[in-house]
């Protein structure tokens, strides 16, 4: 076992949406040299991880998370070299680099699929293979989760689009493949991965058998995910991960349950789970937000902090009605709360949702997937783009402009608090001294090894705190038209 020095308790990463964060070449499509090209700004910025999603062979039809090659990038992205390159400029930067890694599919075009469905004898339970229907399960696009192959004649699973078939989790070859993908770019010198989807792997066969309970007529997903075996697989691969000292092994747990979540983590297994308790808050609540805070604590999870991601729509029009006072009191939150902070980028800018004006906008497979479903369910062509729009992705998938200059001065107050949190263990990693919510102040605690420190914010933007009131030292305070909202104090 390596020694891990706990390195990403005490960062602050940055994901990074490959497609569409900068676009090097000029073709309209964020690619490697492009990311490279900004490592400055994020230096500047002051994050110290990035989070790079999917960059590796594929036919795209979710965005690269349905992989073809894992030992390459994908030719619209770059090439290998392009990789090295850009980790060596964030390593140069003091920025580590976490790897999206999709291990609980691949896409339908991945050699081990086509191979699989000739029925090759090595290949031939790589995927889960059926003669009839097994149950109701579907897919978390929408639709059915079986599909019949003419080749193979049988019915293979994929819990995404059907162009990503589901690995059969239950073959121990499957763990012993994905080692040699985790070797790959661990030898390359990446930091670590966030592994998609993880606690859906299909591990045990057995359930199978049973049909997933509907209410309302929408499906629960029960049987599909946190199946008996996950956490065998998660320690396997946490094992060989770690046998690499300081490599940070985060994985999705597509689950609001504390103590699911918790799980999956601790030695042996995830360092961290991204869990979605704030991140998937659909409207501002903050009263929510206090009750999820204190319940984390208690659990003794120590959660993933964003509350944007490629998946959700933009938190600045989600939440804050893109209003920048607002957005600066979250950003006040998430970069002096508890956990890990995970800003999605263009946040700090801040970027405001891509419009979703009609069909022709739908790109994401969850919302094209959701058009294609109504429409064959008999419902006319805005019926089915109302509900599609809903349930599209591309709210936050839009290309970054680079030029545009952006008042309000909500980056130099992500630049401040990022400094904040490096100079003051207390905020990275002191557990939580009180936490209250009056109203809608917010107030609560981090004890450090050597200092307290107190962050009161106002979600009522109306300047309720009286700053330097108590004595104490003001670390950092934010202004707004109505007075201070937001305010942080060093009590010890
Ligand atoms: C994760 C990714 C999402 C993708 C899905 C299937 O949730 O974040 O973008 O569609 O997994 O791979
Ligand atoms: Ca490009």
């Amino acid at each position: 076992m390596g020694e891990n020095s706990g390195w990403f308790e005490n960062t602050v990463f940055y994901e990074i949406y490959v497609p569409s964060f900068c676009d090097g070449n000029g073709d309209g499509i964020g690619d490697l040299p492009g990311v490279t090209s900004k490592m400055n700004y994020l230096k500047e910025l002051g994050v110290g991880a990035i989070w790079l999603t999917p960059f590796y062979p594929s036919p795209l039809v979710d965005n690269g998370y349905d992989v073809s090659d894992y030992f390459a990038v994908h030719e619209k992205y770059g090439t290998e070299a392009d990789f090295d390159r850009l980790l060596e400029a964030a390593h140069d930067a003091g920025i580590r680099v976490i790897a999206d890694m999709v291990l609980n599919h691949t896409s339908t075009s991945h050699a081990w699929f086509l191979k699989s469905r000739e029925n090759q004898e090595k290949y031939r339970d790589y995927y889960i293979w059926r003669e009839k229907i097994p149950n109701n399960w579907e897919s978390f696009f929408d639709g059915g989760a079986w599909e019949y192959d003419e080749i193979r004649r049988m019915y293979y699973y994929h819990a995404f689009s059907r162009e990503q078939a589901c690995l059969n989790w239950s073959n121990p070859a499957i763990l012993e493949e994905c080692k040699e993908i985790l070797r790959f770019w661990l030898d390359k010198g990446v930091d670590g991965f966030r592994l998609d989807v993880i606690n859906f792997l299909k591990t045990d066969k057995a359930a199978f058998a049973k049909d997933n309970p509907c209410d309302d007529g929408i499906q629960k997903h029960i049987y599909d995910k946190n199946q008996k075996g996950v956490r065998e697989a998660v320690a396997g691969l946490s094992a060989f991960v770690h046998t690499y000292p300081d490599a940070f092994l985060l994985g999705e747990i597509g689950d609001d349950d504390l103590q699911t979540i918790q799980s999956y983590t601790g030695k042996g297994l995830l360092d961290a789970a991204f869990n979605f308790n704030l991140g998937s808050m659909e409207k501002w609540d903050e009263a929510y937000l206090a009750e999820q805070v204190t319940a984390m604590e208690a659990a003794g999870i120590n959660p993933t902090l964003f509350f944007s991601s490629h998946d959700m729509r933009r938190h600045f029009s989600r939440l804050c009605s893109e209003n920048v006072e607002a957005a600066k009191l979250l950003a006040l939150f998430l970069l002096t709360a508890k956990g890990i902070p995970f800003l999605y980028q263009g946040e700090e800018m801040p970027l405001a949702d891509v419009r979703i004006e009609s069909s022709q906008d739908l790109q994401d497979a969850q919302g094209r997937y959701a058009y294609e479903k109504m429409l064959l369910l008999g419902k006319t062509e805005e019926e089915a783009f109302g509900y599609a729009r809903e349930r599209t992705r591309d709210y936050a998938r839009g290309l970054i402009d680079w030029d545009l200059q952006r008042e309000g001065g909500l980056q130099e107050l992500y630049q401040s608090l990022l400094t904040l949190r490096r100079e003051h263990e207390a905020l990275r990693t002191g557990k939580y001294g009180k936490i209250a919510m009056n109203g809608q102040l917010f107030y609560f605690e981090r004890i450090g090894r050597r200092e307290k420190i107190a962050v009161t914010i106002d979600f009522s933007l109306t300047g309720m705190i009286s700053a330097g009131y108590g004595g104490n030292p003001v670390l950092l305070e934010i202004k707004g038209g109505n007075g201070c909202m937001g305010l942080v104090e060093k009590l010890v």
